[in-house]
């Protein structure tokens, strides 16, 4: 008889006990949708159901630099979560729902997360030379993902490969894929040169993601021989090589805006000798032909970008 109360006094204890907990998850469950984050143990959890031969398999990433545990920055190193260290808390993604689906993990590289949260992951470790000009780049602005361009499961990134490099370009610039199968172009087709050469994808710093400062100086560290100083100089080229070049492709010779006279007579009327494109039906006597025919102007300005004979002022020699 005395030791009634006290059982039900426990048992009503419980019953609050299961109600508050109830209550509390209820909470719980209404303000944060997702359920409590927790990691898993290691990349073995994962690699049960995503390896080699399955459809969704993830294998190729320990063929990559980032892959090879013991580099003490990995994200497989000691201490980091393996998969996870990329991918978020992914607990209960392994176990399906009761209705048969699967939560994803808390960060995928698709649309599914924003890319600033998905930048945010590779930032934590890549915040180096390459990258440290990312924040402020037209790329980052435009919200475009480092996964757009990456794949870290690949044993050989295909944005790191000339050869590869502009297929992931062109996958969002399709006018500048047209423009490289022009007549001329540089031979960016062949792999012996790739957009990176000219292009840092990652630098806020410069105009059009250029690695140098100005388009001139981008130009030079291949074309040298162009930079001078001249004892004549030709004011557009010491300005900028763009006023008469297409650097991804023309149909005109050696990747020009407009071939000559055009190109010539956008900045020279007629001076000190006419100027005028003799079209065939006036261009009667040799004389005339000379500025229709083959190089134009450049037959006889053949300096076009300066000279340094001492009577080259007019670009002739
Ligand atoms: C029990 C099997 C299983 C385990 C264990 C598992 N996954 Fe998955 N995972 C799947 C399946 C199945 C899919 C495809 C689901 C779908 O397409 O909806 C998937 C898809 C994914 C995706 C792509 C998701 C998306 O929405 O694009 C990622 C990323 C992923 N898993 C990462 C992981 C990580 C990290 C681990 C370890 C923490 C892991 N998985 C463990 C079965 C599993
Ligand atoms: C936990 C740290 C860590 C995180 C997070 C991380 N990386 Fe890395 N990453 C590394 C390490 C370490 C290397 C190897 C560096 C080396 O060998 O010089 C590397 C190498 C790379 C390379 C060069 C690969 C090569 O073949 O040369 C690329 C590209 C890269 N990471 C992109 C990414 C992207 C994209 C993300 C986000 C999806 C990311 N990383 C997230 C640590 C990390
Ligand atoms: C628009 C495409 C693009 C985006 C977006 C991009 N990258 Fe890159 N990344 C490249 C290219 C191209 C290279 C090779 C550069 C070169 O050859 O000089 C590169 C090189 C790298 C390297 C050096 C690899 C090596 O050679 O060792 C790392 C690390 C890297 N990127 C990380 C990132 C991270 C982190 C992000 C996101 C913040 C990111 N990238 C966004 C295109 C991109
Ligand atoms: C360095 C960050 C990083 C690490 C570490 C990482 N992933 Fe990924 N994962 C990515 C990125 C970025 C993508 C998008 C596709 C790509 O880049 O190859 C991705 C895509 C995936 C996908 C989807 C593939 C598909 O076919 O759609 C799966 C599954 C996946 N990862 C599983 C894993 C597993 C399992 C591990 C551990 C063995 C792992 N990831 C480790 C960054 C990472
Ligand atoms: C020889 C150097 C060079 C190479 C190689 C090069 N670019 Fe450019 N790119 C430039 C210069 C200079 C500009 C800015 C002036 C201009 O547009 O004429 C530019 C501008 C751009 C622009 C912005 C302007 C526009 O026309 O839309 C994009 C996008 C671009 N390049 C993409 C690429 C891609 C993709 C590749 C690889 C297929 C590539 N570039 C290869 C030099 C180069
Ligand atoms: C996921 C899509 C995507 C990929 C992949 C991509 N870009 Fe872009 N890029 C953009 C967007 C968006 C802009 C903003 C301007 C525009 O719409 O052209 C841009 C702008 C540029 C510009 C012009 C910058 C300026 O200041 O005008 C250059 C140069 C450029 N990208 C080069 C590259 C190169 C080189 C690659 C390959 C290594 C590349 N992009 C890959 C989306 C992409
Ligand atoms: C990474 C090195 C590199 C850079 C940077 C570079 N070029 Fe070139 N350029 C080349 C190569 C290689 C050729 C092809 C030479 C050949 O075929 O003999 C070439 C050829 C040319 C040609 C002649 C094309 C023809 O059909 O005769 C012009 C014009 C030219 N480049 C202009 C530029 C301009 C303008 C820039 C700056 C925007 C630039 N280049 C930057 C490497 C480069
Ligand atoms: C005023 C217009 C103009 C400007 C500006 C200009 N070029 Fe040219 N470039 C030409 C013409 C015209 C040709 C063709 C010459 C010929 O037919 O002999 C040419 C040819 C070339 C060639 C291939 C033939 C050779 O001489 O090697 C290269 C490379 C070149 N230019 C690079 C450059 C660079 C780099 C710049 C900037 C520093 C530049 N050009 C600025 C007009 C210009
Ligand atoms: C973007 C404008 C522009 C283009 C295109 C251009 N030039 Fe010029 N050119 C100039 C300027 C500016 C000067 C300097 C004029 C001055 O100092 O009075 C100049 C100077 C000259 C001179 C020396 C004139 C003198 O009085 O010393 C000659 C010759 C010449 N250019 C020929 C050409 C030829 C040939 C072409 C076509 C291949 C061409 N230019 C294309 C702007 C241009
Ligand atoms: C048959 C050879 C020849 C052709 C073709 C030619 N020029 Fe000339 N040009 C010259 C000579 C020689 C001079 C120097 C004339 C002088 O000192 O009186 C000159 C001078 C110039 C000058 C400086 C004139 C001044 O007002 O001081 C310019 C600008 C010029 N040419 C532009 C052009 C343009 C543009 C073309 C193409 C439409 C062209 N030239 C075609 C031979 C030629």
């Amino acid at each position: 008889m005395i030791k009634t109360p006290g059982c039900w006094n426990c048992l009503g204890s419980v019953i609050t006990l299961l109600m508050l907990l109830c209550c509390f998850t209820q909470a719980v469950g209404d303000e944060t949708i997702e359920p409590a984050a927790e990691y898993s143990k290691g990349a073995k959890q994962c690699m049960t159901c995503h390896k080699e031969g399955k459809e969704r398999q993830a294998h190729e990433i320990f063929m990559t630099p980032m892959g090879i545990s013991n580099a003490p920055d990995s994200p497989f190193a000691e201490g980091a979560h393996d998969c996870e260290t990329c991918h978020g808390p992914s607990k209960t993604h392994r176990k399906k729902q009761k209705d048969g689906s699967r939560l994803s993990p808390a960060v995928t590289f698709d649309a599914k997360t924003p890319a600033e949260t998905q930048n945010e992951v590779c930032m934590a470790c890549h915040n180096d030379e390459h990258t440290m000009h990312w924040p402020g780049s037209m790329h980052e602005q435009e919200e475009v993902a480092c996964a757009s361009c990456h794949k870290v499961h690949a044993p050989r990134d295909p944005v790191l490969d000339k050869l590869t490099q502009q297929e992931v370009c062109f996958s969002c610039h399709a006018r500048i894929r047209s423009e490289t199968f022009r007549n001329s172009s540089h031979p960016l087709r062949f792999g012996e040169m790739s957009c990176s050469d000219c292009h840092n994808p990652h630098n806020g710093n410069n105009d059009f993601l250029l690695i140098s400062s100005t388009v001139n100086d981008t130009c030079y560290t291949c074309h040298a021989e162009k930079r001078g100083p001249f004892l004549w100089e030709h004011a557009p080229v010491t300005e900028d090589c763009t006023l008469c070049h297409n650097p991804h492709g023309s149909n005109h010779a050696a990747l020009l805006k407009q071939r000559p006279p055009l190109l010539c007579q956008q900045c020279h009327s007629p001076g000190g000798h006419p100027t005028t494109a003799f079209t065939s039906e006036v261009a009667e006597n040799s004389f005339q032909q000379r500025f229709l025919l083959a190089r134009s102007c450049v037959n006889c300005h053949s300096q076009v970008h300066g000279s340094n004979h001492p009577s080259g002022v007019t670009i002739t020699r």
